[in-house]
């Protein structure tokens, strides 16, 4: 394992993302929370993982909940990040909530404390000012931040009465909309982006097409619809190529990719055993200048339909899935 090593802490630059756990959006099932997530988590931390994200929203308090029940017997190995809901993100509510999510984890603190998301509503001093208080007391010991854009990061440094060590954002081979300056300006200044669906949620392992289309919210998610699958060929391809010359998974390459970025370290979520420690073995793999290239080039190009000009091709695919579902739902009954 490789770790990256800035504002003072030292994380595995393959994390793992836990939403997964005990989540119905994933649609991975009760087996899959019981007993496939510890060892998803036991198994990533015998092979250098330090770095473990869940978040009170996940399952609503289920996944920090299997978090914890996984980490009892090895809480040093663990850099353990959470993030908070951002209602009412100020005090007293958000004593009480750094509280909830450290009970649900079974810890005494939390190594980062992540606001999920800004909420415009409350100014960000307030709720940096009330994230230090829970830092001098100890129950938090550093502070990030989620889907802040450079600006607001850069504010919130300024108003925070201490640093804002990471910023976790989405970035990926499929989605680069992060401002490339971000991470020049995390190197800078000794911080730390931590990339979130580095997999474009698994369309990057090159599994799915539009025959083949996961379960869950991925179903019409807009990067999984048969039209935005077909556009992802090329660069599908392109990491396949890649894969073979180094005799590994796309998935292993499009991490490789990411983390081969100073200061950047990623938090793939896994369905399986077998692809924690697929991911965590793709710290070992050194792309080439032109492989790196290659890819970036290909990702450059791969522009899928998104946001509400994807609207009308994802509300088509769910009615076409309940009519479906209805139409075979009719044929059981009257069998
Ligand atoms: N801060 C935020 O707002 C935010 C938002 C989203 C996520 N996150 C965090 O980031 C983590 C990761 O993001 P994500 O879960 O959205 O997406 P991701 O990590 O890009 O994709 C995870 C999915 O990819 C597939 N996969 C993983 N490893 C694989 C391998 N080696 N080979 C083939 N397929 C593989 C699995 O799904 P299948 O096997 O079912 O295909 C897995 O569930 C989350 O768990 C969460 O902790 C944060």
């Amino acid at each position: 394992m490789k770790y990256v090593e800035a504002g003072g802490v030292k994380l595995s630059v393959i994390g793992l993302g836990t939403w997964q756990f005990g989540s119905g959006e994933w649609a991975y099932g009760q087996r899959y929370a019981t007993s496939v997530a510890p060892e998803i988590v036991s198994r990533s931390l015998d092979l250098g993982v330090n770095l473990i994200d869940t978040a009170e929203i996940y399952g609503f308090g289920r996944s920090e909940e299997i978090v914890g029940r996984s980490i009892t017997e090895r809480r040093r190995d663990v850099f353990l990040a959470t993030k908070l809901f951002p209602l009412a993100p100020f005090d007293p509510v958000l004593k009480s909530r750094v509280s909830g999510s450290m009970k649900r984890l079974g810890v005494d603190d939390v190594d980062l404390y992540q606001l999920h998301w800004h909420n415009p509503v409350v100014p960000l001093k307030m709720t940096l000012d009330a994230l230090g208080r829970l830092r001098e007391k100890g129950h938090v010991r550093n502070i990030g931040v989620s889907n802040f854009s450079l600006p607001l990061w850069e504010e919130a440094e300024r108003v925070a009465k201490g640093p804002v060590i990471s910023n976790q954002v989405r970035y990926s081979l499929a989605d680069r909309s992060i401002e490339p300056e971000m991470i020049r300006w995390a190197q800078d200044h000794d911080r730390i982006v931590i990339a979130y669906s580095p997999l474009g949620q698994g369309l990057l392992s090159g599994r799915y097409d539009a025959a083949n289309v996961p379960k869950g919210m991925r179903a019409s998610a807009p990067a999984f619809l048969p039209e935005n699958l077909k556009k992802a060929t090329p660069l599908i391809e392109t990491l396949r190529e890649i894969a073979r010359a180094h005799d590994a998974s796309c998935s292993q390459v499009a991490l490789a990719w990411v983390v081969r970025h100073p200061n950047v370290v990623v938090i793939p979520g896994a369905s399986s055993v077998a692809q924690a420690e697929e991911n965590a073995a793709a710290a070992d793999i050194e792309l080439t200048d032109a492989e790196f290239d290659e890819l970036g080039a290909a990702s450059e190009s791969y522009n899928p339909t998104r946001g509400l000009a994807s609207l009308g091709a994802v509300l088509r695919v769910r009615s076409q899935r309940f009519i479906e579902r209805l139409r075979r739902t009719g044929d059981a009954l009257s069998a």
